[in-house]
């Protein structure tokens, strides 16, 4: 019996120091795995910097309120995450990153690539109040990063969002519409209209319209949602029937502005959420505010 136990200590321990090898010494060693690029979306190197001033600031924020208990930092290489969330992650990525945020659950999306996804009044109006801008979401409101609204950010939200917005980018903090989500409004074509417009297709937009877009563009269309206080420039008031001039006026036109989101505006990209079919009934309806004065 003792000889036994001996063995199988023997063989734990030599177990336990394999796996430190494999998994801890042998990636240290390899001088690949200590890149301090990454492959950009060109196919190109680039450097991986160091966070400095307000973002480094921020990370610290984002550890302290816990935001990494529901968010990853990782793009995993399976089930397509790379189409929602970005470039799957490489070594070079966490070069500097000490913690390591990697995650474990995602209670929320992963938010690798979060920097330039959504604008900083956006940012601000979420953390002040998630459900004001994502109707039914479980993330918690953060009001004491504010002074009591979403217009007026404490020093640390501003360093926290900071942060956000460097996020799988290398622009300088804050200041920029990333280049993945530039590739990707790119990619996001017109596609022309799959569904009829009918009442039966403007009632299903009506459902999709309060669910999404209510809380910032108002439940009459107005642009004077709930969310709106804060935003600038403010959601689009579609009861006049006009639209931005420089987009165009064109169903598709208007299409185009859902699925890829309004550059500089809060105005989110829509077609990760929502299916085609979804972006036609959606419009269909928002453009019945326009028509007729309903009694
Ligand atoms: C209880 C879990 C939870 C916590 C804690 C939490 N979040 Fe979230 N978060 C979510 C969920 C769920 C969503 C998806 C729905 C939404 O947009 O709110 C989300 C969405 C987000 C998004 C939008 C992602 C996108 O689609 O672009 C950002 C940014 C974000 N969270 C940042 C934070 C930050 C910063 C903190 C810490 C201050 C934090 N979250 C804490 C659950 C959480
Ligand atoms: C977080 C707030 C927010 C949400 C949610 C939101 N929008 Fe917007 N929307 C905006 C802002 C801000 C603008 C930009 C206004 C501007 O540039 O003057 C905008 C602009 C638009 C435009 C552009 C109008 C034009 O002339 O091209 C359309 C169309 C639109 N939104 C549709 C929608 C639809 C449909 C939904 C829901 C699926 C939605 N929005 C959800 C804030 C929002």
């Amino acid at each position: 019996m003792k000889r036994s136990g001996n063995v199988i200590l023997i063989a734990g321990f030599g177990f336990f120091l394999l796996a430190f090898v494999i998994i801890g010494i042998i990636p240290w060693l390899q001088p690949k795995q200590q890149t301090h690029t990454i492959i950009n979306l060109k196919g190109k190197p680039e450097p991986v910097h160091e966070l400095t001033g307000l973002a480094a600031k921020g990370r610290l924020v984002y550890i302290h309120e816990g935001c990494w208990v529901c968010h990853t930092q990782f793009v995993r290489p399976v089930s397509g995450e790379k189409q929602y969330y970005g470039p799957v992650a490489e070594a070079g990525t966490y070069n500097y990153q000490l913690p390591m945020l990697m995650g474990k659950r995602r209670i929320g999306p992963d938010l690798s690539d979060e920097g330039g996804k959504h604008t900083n009044d956006w940012q601000y109006a979420h953390l002040y109040d998630p459900t004001s801008v994502s109707p039914g979401t479980i993330m918690q409101p953060f009001p004491w990063l504010f002074h009591g609204s979403a217009a007026k950010p404490t020093k640390r939200a501003v360093e926290l969002v900071a942060y956000l917005q460097t996020l799988g980018t290398d622009v300088a903090e804050g200041t920029g519409y990333k280049s993945y989500w530039q590739y990707r409004a790119a990619q996001v074509s017109a596609v022309s209209a799959v569904v009829k417009n009918s009442p039966q297709v403007v009632k299903e937009g009506m459902k999709i319209f309060n669910a999404n877009c209510q809380a910032c563009h108002g439940i009459k269309g107005g642009g004077n949602g709930p969310a709106a206080a804060s935003l600038k420039p403010k959601p689009w008031d579609f009861t006049s029937g006009k639209w931005i001039k420089k987009y165009g006026s064109t169903d598709k036109d208007i299409y185009t502005r859902i699925a890829q989101g309004v550059p500089h505006t809060a105005m989110p990209e829509w077609a990760t959420t929502l299916k085609p079919n979804q972006i036609w009934e959606v419009l269909y309806y928002i453009k019945t505010f326009s028509q007729k004065k309903v009694a």
